[in-house]
């Protein structure tokens, strides 16, 4: 309990927490304590956070301990954990094979080149204190850009309001409405030579924004909003006669593959990445797995950090001609 509240606070006040604060390495968690330590909200708080950050964590086992009490929080047999940590090596190595493949892959290809990435949600005002946003963390996006510009791309990223610090040398623009990203979009977009759109821009806005607070009114248990469509900005980006390479996003809940594809069709894109979201994947998560779809091609990335699903992005787009 006590080394995970540690790592949760980044110390490193010991070999072990000093290890892991400096390594890039994934790490594996297999904590044992006490049932009540093991249940405290202090604990499973701590537990979620570092799962969030990309720990992986064995899940103690249960039966009695050594405290003489029963229940959960039991270290797992010794043999379980071996064959966990086995188990999470093997993937860890495959994952990075193929993203040292992707990333040698994609080199070449990216040297000088322009990106242009939208990422995050759009927020639409409703009155100066209030307005319509969605749960996009702009994660997969920054991932993009960050990755990108060390393949040696020049990247220009247009963020909604996410709080992400800058990935270093990438020229960072940030926008609160779609109105505004659509603004900027249209003035750089001829510049570059990818558009990747992964901003999960508001559909609609609301047709008049309040100047002052609104107030509730007495007896009134019902409220209308009034919403207009925004324009679609990677839909007009694929319409003009000059335009980049344009990659789109599709985050569905259901039908993921079809709903992406009548996207890449109905929006003219050149290339589309599909992902499932939902309560645990997707949105506000550090791993994700994205398919991505061309007119000929659909290629499976399975689950992993949104820094590899970057790479095998990148490395995907770099085998497209153009
Ligand atoms: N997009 C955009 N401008 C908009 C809306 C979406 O550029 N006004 C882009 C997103 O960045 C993403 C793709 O379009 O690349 C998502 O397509 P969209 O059809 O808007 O997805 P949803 O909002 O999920 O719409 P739907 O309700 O049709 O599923």
């Amino acid at each position: 309990a006590e080394t995970l509240a540690k790592l949760r606070m980044g110390r490193a006040d010991d070999l072990l927490t000093t290890l892991c604060l400096a390594t890039d390495k994934p790490i594996m968690l297999a904590p044992a304590m006490n049932r009540l330590m093991w249940s405290n909200a202090a604990t499973q708080d701590n537990v979620l956070v570092l799962k969030q950050r990309g720990f992986t964590l064995l899940e103690p086992a249960e039966g009695e301990q050594a405290c003489g009490e029963v229940g959960a929080g039991r270290m797992p047999e010794p043999l379980a954990i071996f064959n966990a940590v086995v188990a999470f090596q093997t993937k860890f190595q495959e994952q990075q094979k193929q993203t040292d493949q992707a990333w040698s892959n994609a080199k070449s290809f990216w040297l000088g080149k322009k990106l242009l990435i939208t990422a995050g949600p759009t927020f639409e005002d409703i009155d100066p204190v209030r307005f319509i946003g969605n749960r996009s963390s702009g994660k997969m996006g920054f991932a993009i850009a960050d990755v990108a510009t060390k393949l040696g791309a020049k990247v220009t990223l247009v963020a909604g309001p996410v709080q992400l610090a800058t990935p270093v040398n990438v020229e960072r623009i940030n926008v609160r409405s779609a109105l505004q990203m659509f603004d900027i979009v249209q003035t750089v977009y001829a510049d570059a030579d990818c558009f990747i759109s992964a901003a999960a821009v508001a559909d609609f806005r609301v047709a008049q924004p309040a100047e002052q607070k609104l107030k509730k009114q007495p007896g009134l248990d019902n409220m209308t909003l009034e919403l207009v469509k925004n324009p679609d900005i990677v839909a007009w980006v694929s319409e003009q006669s000059d335009k980049p390479f344009v990659v789109g996003f599709a985050a569905e809940t259901q039908n993921v593959i079809e709903y992406a594809k009548d996207k890449l069709k109905r929006k003219n894109l050149d290339m589309i990445c599909a992902n499932q979201v939902g309560e645990f994947q997707g949105f506000e998560q550090n791993d994700n797995a994205l398919t991505l779809i061309t007119e000929t091609e659909e290629v499976v990335q399975s689950l992993s950090s949104k820094t590899q699903q970057a790479i095998a992005l990148l490395s995907f787009i770099a085998k497209q001609s153009f």
